[in-house]
This record gives structure tokens, sequence and C-alpha cells, in this order.
């Protein structure tokens, strides 16, 4: 059977700290969507990791499953292995690779960096844009495209003359990182992942809210982050998706550009970011941060079928005075100039410019010595979306949490 673990909002959630903590009870873990733009942070060993694309169950020497859902970069991914090999991580018999995932190559890169001049979405210039167009576009390379002719094609390429030196380490480290991957083991996995005796782990990347469909679009990655990326992402069944676990920060942040109703850039927000690290795991770049969004996370719920919630960094707002929750949206209608409220979801009007956050506020608490208020807060959230909230994460390590 599958669980899966997947973000409710814009990313960065804290999936990868849950997963890790989860992944003992499973066979596999198995990531089904996006690609190096995921940074999923673990601490293993008292030692800071960021996973990319192998899924975040490798510390636990469970299979790990890299889906047909996926976009690859050969480079980042070997780059990767030889870190967590380095530090004695068995990836050689655990990680397995779709061979129907797609490649990222140095030109979708390329065209990922031009691209971001005219539409300044604040892509990860990863590639992932590219490398899903390409796919489909059907002109994408698969991982059991990559053959001699392959390998002869990108080699004549570079004792072309017109390429430069830069260019030319480019292609050779690409190449390099194309056949070492090819070393690790490569399969059709969905005969695999279909065996109801297997527990497995789906794992999310991204969030729903950067989900290509559901989404604020334009400013949204180019994968179904929510539950359908999950069959599409790894040929499974939809009855054997048993939980699904939304995660999601007692407060909200995101990266890159487009919408945040609830942002907000003052003192809270600025403790939010120190006090949280909110820094981008894949990027370094500063995440904004904002108070909870509810009409989104019951969104969310509602379209992933969500069954249980987790809240993360619950740690972060200790001792804030007071913590507000956005409870809806108001915005002036531009026909009759009057001014309406809305208390649910729609990525439409929630990416008006002149929407405003309507918001309820709580006291603060502190999960050391003070925690009924968080209490109230869960309980509220609760109440609201209607999903409850198991597991209340309160620090970074794999064991700061407790359950409910
Ligand atoms: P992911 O992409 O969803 O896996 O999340 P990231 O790893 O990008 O970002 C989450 C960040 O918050 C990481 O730095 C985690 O170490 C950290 N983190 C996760 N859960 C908690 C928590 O409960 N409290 C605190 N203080 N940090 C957390
Ligand atoms: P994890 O799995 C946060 C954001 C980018 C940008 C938009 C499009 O760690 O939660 P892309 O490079 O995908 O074309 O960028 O999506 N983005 C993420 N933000 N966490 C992520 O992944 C993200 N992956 C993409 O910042 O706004
Ligand atoms: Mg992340």
């Amino acid at each position: 059977m599958i669980d899966v673990v997947m973000g409710l909002s814009f990313g960065d959630e804290g999936k990868g700290k849950i997963i890790d903590y989860f992944s003992n009870d499973y066979n596999v873990i198995a990531r089904y969507s996006g690609g190096p733009n995921a940074g999923h942070t673990i601490y293993h060993n008292n030692k800071k990791y960021v996973l990319h694309l192998i899924p975040s169950g490798i510390f636990n020497n469970k299979k790990c499953i890299i889906g047909n859902g996926v976009v690859i970069d050969p480079v980042i991914l070997k780059q990767e292995i030889i870190e967590l090999e380095k530090d004695g991580i068995d990836v050689k018999s655990n990680l397995i690779i779709s061979k129907y995932a797609h490649i990222i190559t140095p030109d979708h890169i390329q065209k990922d960096i031009e691209n971001e001049k005219i539409l300044k979405i604040g892509t990860t210039k990863k590639g992932i844009g590219p490398a899903y167009t390409s796919k489909y576009e059907r002109s994408g390379i698969r991982i059991c495209d990559i053959k001699e002719f392959y390998f002869k094609k990108l080699e004549d390429s570079y004792n072309y003359d017109v390429l430069h030196d830069f260019d030319k380490n480019i292609l050779l480290k690409y190449i390099e990182s194309l056949k070492f991957i090819l070393n690790y083991q490569i399969g059709s996995l969905d005969t695999y992942l279909n065996n109801k005796n297997l527990e497995i782990l789906a794992e999310g990347a991204q969030g729903t809210l950067l989900d290509i469909d559901f989404g604020t679009y334009p400013y949204v990655s180019s994968s179904n982050s929510t539950i359908g990326g999950v069959m599409t992402g790894l040929g499974v069944s939809h009855k054997n998706i048993r939980n699904v676990y939304g995660v999601f920060k007692a407060y909200m942040t995101r990266v890159g550009n487009g919408p945040f109703v609830s942002e907000t850039k003052g003192k809270y927000g600025k403790i939010m970011r120190d006090v949280g690290k909110e820094y981008g795991a894949t990027t370094g770049r500063e995440r904004r941060c904002g108070w909870l969004d509810i009409p989104a996370l019951r969104y969310a719920c509602m379209i992933n079928g969500v069954t249980s919630l987790v809240m993360t960094k619950a740690d972060v707002l200790n001792d804030f005075k007071e913590v507000k929750v956005c409870i809806g949206y108001s915005y002036i209608d531009e026909n009759d100039g009057e001014e309406y409220s809305l208390y649910t979801y729609d990525n439409i009007i929630y990416s008006r410019k002149d929407i405003k956050p309507i918001y309820k506020t709580f006291n603060g608490w502190s999960t050391k010595d003070n925690i009924e208020p968080l209490e109230e807060y869960i309980q509220f959230i609760e109440k609201e979306v209607g999903v409850k909230i198991e597991i209340v994460s309160i620090g970074c390590d794999k064991y700061d949490l407790f359950k409910r």
C-alpha cells in the first residue's frame, strides 16, 4: 500500500524531515514529481544534508526510487550520490531510477536562464520547465534512451569547433555524469510498485500552490505536485493509496515571485526568516514569510484528499506576542467599486493585485513551557479545514516532534 507525504503550500514545508522520520515503517520511498529544484533538508548523525533528487529514505537504508515523473539532472545526481557514499550511505544497492524518467540537459538549463529574463517567475534555474517542455513536446530524452548513439551525438558536438571552452567543460561533465549514473540500478518500476505487499511512501516535492494546474499560475513549477502526480509519476493504481499526509508550516513561506496574500514584511516576517532560517535549500535565496492561509490550506486538503495533517516549525513562532492567521480575503470589485470578502481559495482571485488578507489573531505560545495557546491554534485549524493535525514538529532534528 502507498502513503503519501506532500506539501500543501509553496514548498519547503519540511517534507524531508517528516519523510526521514516516517521512512522506518516503509520498504520503499519514491519521489514522483519535480526534479533538482527540490531541496529536502535532513539532519543525520549531526550533519545537515540537502537532497535534491534522491528520496529522503536513503538514511534509513530503504529502497529509494526516482520515479518516471521526475526530471533528472545527471550532474546533480552524481554529486549527490558521491556525497552520500563518502559518508558511508549505501546508495548503490538502494537507489533505483525509472528508465522512463526524463533527463535535464545543459540546453534546458540555458533555456531556463534565458526564459527567466522575460518571464521573471523566479525559478531555481535548474532547467525544470524546459525539461518538462521537451517531455511533452515529445523530443525529450529518457534514461532508457541514453545509448551509444546518444553519447556519440554528444561527443560529436564536443568536437565541434565553435564550442567555447566553457561549453566544452559543461558538456564533458555532463557526459561523464551520465555514464556515472548508468552504473546504478535502472528499471521499469510499475509492476514492482503495484505490489500490495510493499509498504511504499511517496515523497512529494514542491507544494500544492506551486502545482502547474492548481497553483498560482504562471508563478508555479512545471509538474503536478498534487495527488495526481503520484499515479502518473510512479505508475501506481489509485486503489493502493491509503494515507495522504499533508505537511504545512505554522506560518507560510514562498521563494521566488508570485502572489502571497498573507506575506508579512514587518517585524514578525523578519523573525520568521531569522529564527526559521528561511533561506532556499536549493538556491540560498531569502524566502518570503507570512501568516498561515486557512482557505488555501483547506483547498489543498480538498484537492489532495489529505487524511492527516503534519504541522512543522511551530517552535519558530515561540514567544510571539500574537500569531495571526488568514481566514479570508477582501477585494474591491472593479465593476461596482464595492468591497467583497471571500472565504474560499480561488487562484484567480488570489492572484489579484488589490486582494488583502482578513486575519484572526491568536495568543502566542512557547513549545517549551506554554503549549496551551498552540493547542488552541491547532484546534482552530482542524475545525476550519476538517482534517486532524496528527504530528506537530518543533525542531529540525528527526525526533523533535510530538504526536496528537
Ligand atoms: P522541504 O523542501 O519540504 O523538505 O523543506 P526544506 O528542507 O526546504 O525546508 C525546511 C527547513 O526547515 C529545513 O531547514 C529543516 O531543517 C527545517 N525544519 C523542518 N521542520 C522544522 C521544525 O519543526 N522546526 C524548525 N525550527 N525547523 C524545521
Ligand atoms: P521543495 O521540494 C520551494 C519554486 C521556485 C519558483 C517556482 C518555479 O524543496 O519544496 P522551477 O525551478 O521549479 O521552475 O521554479 O517554483 N520552487 C520551489 N520553492 N520549494 C521547492 O521545492 C521548489 N521547487 C520550485 O522558487 O518560484
Ligand atoms: Mg525545500
